[in-house]
């Protein structure tokens, strides 16, 4: 027991693993830049979008249900995580490769993700619950929609492009707020697998993105993606037939046509997996001057969850840690003692540990406030009352932007995803599907009795979840 360095090793392989994220549990990240080629300042006076601006970017791609030690090529949803260290400080955007969401209110996510992990007694992932779920939340359809089809499973995430999915806002320097939305296109083409495919990687590898971005970033062969947003002036979100604030939604691309921004490159591998994408805490509460939130309840919930998992996952001071650290010199604040206080804040004077103080400690930058976000009371506001709401997107994605081909697999897909759940929600499932449109139920229905043989997906096929993408 005198030999400390033996107890301190053992202790210290004790102490070796922190909680995995509560979901997103799997992931790859990968260091880079994003550079502003055009130029959107009347939008926004965000530092981080002045023409010619290059800012570094941490990012985080990720599975959604699967544990930290799930296979990659799983059908998911993938994360698409994105940390800017702006000169005003962090702003993350934590979006998926779908613009859109499973649910529209946040107070339904945890049972939504109860639905994707294991269950309690099997402890084995259960389509009952999925479907049960899905087929009682009919606007997750839309969503639902594009998990089953060819974009289901990316073959990495250099292939695939990223969303805000949220409606968030700008301001400009004369406190104009404009709504918008942001979207990463792939300059890569679109590559996904099929469910067979995705079986025979597996077999051969459980780590098939880690492999692929690895090894990308490592020869050189750095993935880019274009920056675009759209913009809706404040006073408009009134006047649409849609309410622009639910995430089960998107907003059609002939009203509000994307806007070039800039180009997002990943460079560099980062040297300690661990340090950097393990302890990377992305949160939809990290914004700056010039960006803002929205009058979507998802994502008002977001902003208060991330970084109550964040001091759990990591601890109090997490945003001290160098993935999280602010590389901006103007980011002060007051916090204080607890676990992980590695940093100094004594502002250069010890009787400065309050605020407000006599002795020229930081002080709020009144020139950076936020206009307000006007709030008028009306919970219902931009409430849906047409009982076709939930369906009219899906609709058109189905009918307008799928081709019978890419119909056919979609329907595949789905049958395969249901073939274990019991004939009663199939049937209130297949109702769901038939509110969308007739020959989607009926296309489901057909796949489930007698299952195709499934064709390869072109190899750069570039199946749009958009009407005008
Ligand atoms: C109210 C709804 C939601 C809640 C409460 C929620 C909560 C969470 C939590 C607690 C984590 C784990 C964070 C961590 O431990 O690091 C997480 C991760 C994540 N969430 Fe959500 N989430 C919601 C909706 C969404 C939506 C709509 C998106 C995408 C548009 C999204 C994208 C992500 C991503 C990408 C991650 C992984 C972040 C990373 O790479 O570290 N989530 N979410």
């Amino acid at each position: 027991m005198q030999d400390y360095q033996l107890i301190e090793k053992l202790a210290h392989q004790n102490r070796e693993r922190i909680p995995e994220r509560a979901v997103h549990a799997k992931g790859w990240g990968a260091q880079g830049k994003f550079t502003v080629t055009h130029d959107i300042t009347k939008y926004t006076c965000a530092k981080v979008f002045r023409p010619g601006t290059t800012t570094e970017v941490l990012a985080r791609w990720s599975t959604v249900a699967g544990e930290m030690g799930a296979a990659d090529t799983e059908r998911d949803v993938r994360g698409f995580s994105l940390k800017f260290y702006t000169p005003d400080g962090n702003w993350d955007l934590v979006g998926n490769n779908t613009p859109i969401f499973f649910v529209r209110d946040a107070y339904k996510f945890p049972d939504f993700i109860r639905t994707q992990k294991r269950h309690p007694k099997t402890n084995m992932r259960s389509p009952e619950a999925m479907f049960d779920f899905w087929a009682a939340q009919p606007e997750s359809v839309h969503q639902v929609t594009i998990l089953m089809s060819d974009r289901g499973i990316p073959v990495n995430p250099m292939h695939m492009n990223g969303y805000g999915s949220h409606t968030f806002s700008f301001w400009n320097e004369a406190g104009e707020r404009f709504w918008v939305k942001f979207h990463f296109k792939t300059q890569q083409g679109h590559k996904y697998y099929t469910n067979k495919e995705a079986e025979e990687v597996i077999g051969r590898t459980r780590e098939a993105t880690q492999e692929d971005l690895y090894n990308a970033i490592d020869t050189g062969n750095f993935p880019k993606w274009t920056m675009f947003v759209q913009i809706m002036p404040e006073a408009d979100a009134d006047k649409q037939d849609f309410n622009p604030f639910d995430l089960t939604k998107v907003w059609p691309h002939g009203a509000f046509p994307l806007i070039e921004v800039g180009e997002l490159e990943m460079n560099r591998n980062p040297d300690n997996y661990f340090q950097m994408v393990e302890n990377a805490a992305y949160s939809p509460s990290n914004v700056v001057p010039g960006i803002g939130y929205s009058p979507d309840k998802m994502l008002q919930a977001r902003v208060f969850s991330y970084a109550d998992a964040h001091r759990y996952r990591l601890g109090t001071h997490y945003e001290m840690l160098p993935a999280n650290a602010p590389k901006a010199a103007n980011v002060n604040h007051y916090h204080k003692d607890g676990p992980m206080r590695f940093f100094t804040n004594d502002f250069g004077n010890p009787d400065a540990y309050y605020e407000p103080n006599q002795y020229g400690g930081p002080v709020a930058d009144p020139s950076v406030k936020e206009p307000p976000l006007r709030i008028d009371g009306d919970a219902d506001r931009y409430h849906q009352d047409h009982v076709d709401a939930d369906y009219v997107q899906p609709r058109a994605l189905y009918t307008e932007v799928m081709d019978q081909a890419e119909r056919d697999r979609l329907h595949s897909n789905m049958a395969a995803a249901m073939a274990p759940c019991s004939d009663a929600v199939k049937e209130r499932w297949y109702a769901v599907l038939g509110r969308v449109h007739p020959d989607y139920e009926a296309g489901v229905r057909a796949a489930a009795k007698s299952p195709k043989e499934e064709n390869a997906l072109p190899v750069d096929s570039d199946t749009p979840v958009e009407a005008a993408e």
